[in-house]
């Protein structure tokens, strides 16, 4: 659905995007993540057609971004940093406003109003006027603005920058809602947010792309045999630990802090193993209940902080695919 292909972007002198390539299927939510300054806003600006690159490529949807950024403009829908609300307009006019601007036909234009504000949970406050609103209810009429003439791509610059918790988890919530219907490429410098909501991640930094993973891989990064954690009740930790260690491609049984009743530990694979099924398969069998059993990996963090040490030198290999 998005293709980018050696994409840079220089501002006079400054390079603020170095030879990015990167593709988006359909339907996927991906996280652009990276520091402040780190290229996101520039990228996305290039991909929604509001500056031209400096040299490269990008595709939305089938249309070539320099050469056919009207077809592209159809099909996206953008949440710039600052949403480019009126405050002296009500959400209503406003969304009306943007809806004839993009040409949605105008017998149409109540009728998508009235869906974009109940799919946002906007429209109570439809007859507020915008400068009225709350921070949250703001991103919300600029997410409703993005959305109004249905675009298959959404690109969201830091949704949710700027919004208390509650807020946050609101718009999480929302963007989630949106993406059976659309692609979505959302920027954030929150770890947290990526792995909340997004399948899987870009991650910028200095202007080039260091990772591209599914959230779920970029956990086992740096770790090459799987490790999974374990709690089982119903039976000592000794003889737990003793059923484990038979278990077949097991590498080491590690304990962790048993809490009364309950025997923890963390179990290392040995190369290429996929322990899981036999773990759960052992502890059924002995007879003793599982209460817990999951992949560990490293934190998201150490692995983002890694990947955009400040200190990366120039030409060393990225990480990336
Ligand atoms: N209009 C501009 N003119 C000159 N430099 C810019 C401009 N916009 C951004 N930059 C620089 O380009 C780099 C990338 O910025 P940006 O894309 O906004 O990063 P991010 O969105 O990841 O914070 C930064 O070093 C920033 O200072
Ligand atoms: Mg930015």
């Amino acid at each position: 659905m998005i293709t980018v292909e050696g994409l840079t972007k220089r501002y006079a002198r400054h390079v603020a995007v170095k030879n990015i390539s990167f593709e988006v299927g359909k339907g996927q939510i991906v996280g652009f993540l990276g520091k402040n300054g780190a290229g996101k806003t520039t990228t996305m600006r290039v991909l929604t057609c509001f500056l031209p690159p400096t040299s490269g490529k990008a595709n939305v949807a089938g249309f070539d971004v320099v050469e056919q950024s009207l077809e592209v403009r159809k099909r996206i829908g953008y949440l710039p940093e600052t949403p480019p609300l009126y405050p002296e307009m009500e959400v209503a006019d406003y969304l009306v406003f943007v809806a004839k601007l993009k040409g949605i036909p105008s017998p149409e234009i109540r009728r998508r109003v009235d869906e974009v504000c109940d799919r946002t949970a906007i429209a109570s406050v439809k007859n507020t006027i915008i400068g009225k609103l709350s921070k949250g209810y703001r991103q919300r009429v600029g997410i409703a603005q993005a959305i109004i003439h249905n675009p298959p791509v959404l690109i969201l610059d830091e949704p949710t920058s700027g919004l208390d918790p509650e807020q946050q988890r609101e718009a999480r919530q929302l963007i989630a809602s949106l993406s059976g219907d659309h692609t979505i490429i959302l920027s954030t410098h929150i770890l947290s947010e990526v792995e909340q909501s997004c399948s899987s991640v870009i991650i910028i930094n200095n202007g080039e792309i260091v990772a591209v993973d599914s959230v779920e891989n970029l956990h086992h990064r740096g770790r090459a045999n799987e490790m999974v954690s374990i709690e089982v009740s119903g039976a000592s930790p000794a003889a737990v630990r003793q059923r484990l260690e038979q278990v077949p491609g097991v590498a080491r049984v590690i304990s962790r802090d048993s809490r009364e009743g309950v025997a923890a530990f963390e179990v290392e694979a040995l190369e290429n193993a996929f322990l899981r099924p036999h773990l759960a398969r052992a502890v059924v069998e002995a007879g003793w209940d599982l209460n817990e059993l999951k992949m560990v990996g490293e934190s998201l963090e150490e692995i983002f902080l890694e990947l955009t040490k400040s200190e990366r030198k120039e030409g060393e290999l990225a990480v990336a695919q």
